[in-house]
């Protein structure tokens, strides 16, 4: 027997360390937010996704009366892009979300399926994802894409 250990390198900045392009997606994501529909949870996020020719694509949770039918922020906006933009890949995220106008502390993560969406993103492309999540008290910059979230993946592979 054998004991392995998955690790998830990050890194916990302030919002004024980091360069100006990642503070650009994360401005983007906070005001996408604006747009979420949210009327069952109150919990508004925000996604921007930044594509390889400098394009910014904003998304956001949209919400539906019979609960399962909506959908996250983060989905939305990958979805968006692979729908709108589908030969660029998505090269960095920008995630944030609030409720009553008040940024979360800590930063959100995204759910399991967001992650294996962003997955996808990454291997359509094969490109990893910067992946930066919004927190008043610090955001978490992690450089490494999804399988730093997503330990065990599941991908095409095992379809072959
Ligand atoms: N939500 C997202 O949009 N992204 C996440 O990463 C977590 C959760 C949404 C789904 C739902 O509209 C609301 O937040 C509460 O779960």
């Amino acid at each position: 027997m054998k004991s392995l250990t998955h690790t998830c390198h990050y890194l916990l900045c302030d919002y004024d360390e980091l360069p100006e392009a990642d503070r650009h997606l994360i401005d983007a994501a906070k005001l996408a937010t604006e747009h979420s529909y949210a009327p069952y949870s109150h919990f508004h996020v925000g996604a921007a996704a930044l594509l390889a020719d400098g394009t910014v694509l904003t998304g956001t949770n949209q919400e539906n009366a019979a609960y399962p039918s909506g959908l996250c922020a983060e989905r939305t906006t990958l979805f968006y892009a692979g729908s709108s933009h589908p030969d660029t890949p998505v090269v960095a995220l920008a995630i944030a979300a609030h409720t009553d106008g008040h940024f979360t502390p800590t930063p959100i993560a995204p759910c399991g399926a967001c992650r294996q969406v962003m997955l996808e993103a990454e291997k359509r492309h094969h490109h990893p994802i910067r992946i930066l999540l919004y927190g008043t008290e610090g955001t978490y910059l992690i450089e490494g894409g999804t399988t730093e979230l997503l330990p065990f993946t599941f991908d095409a592979s095992f379809l072959e």
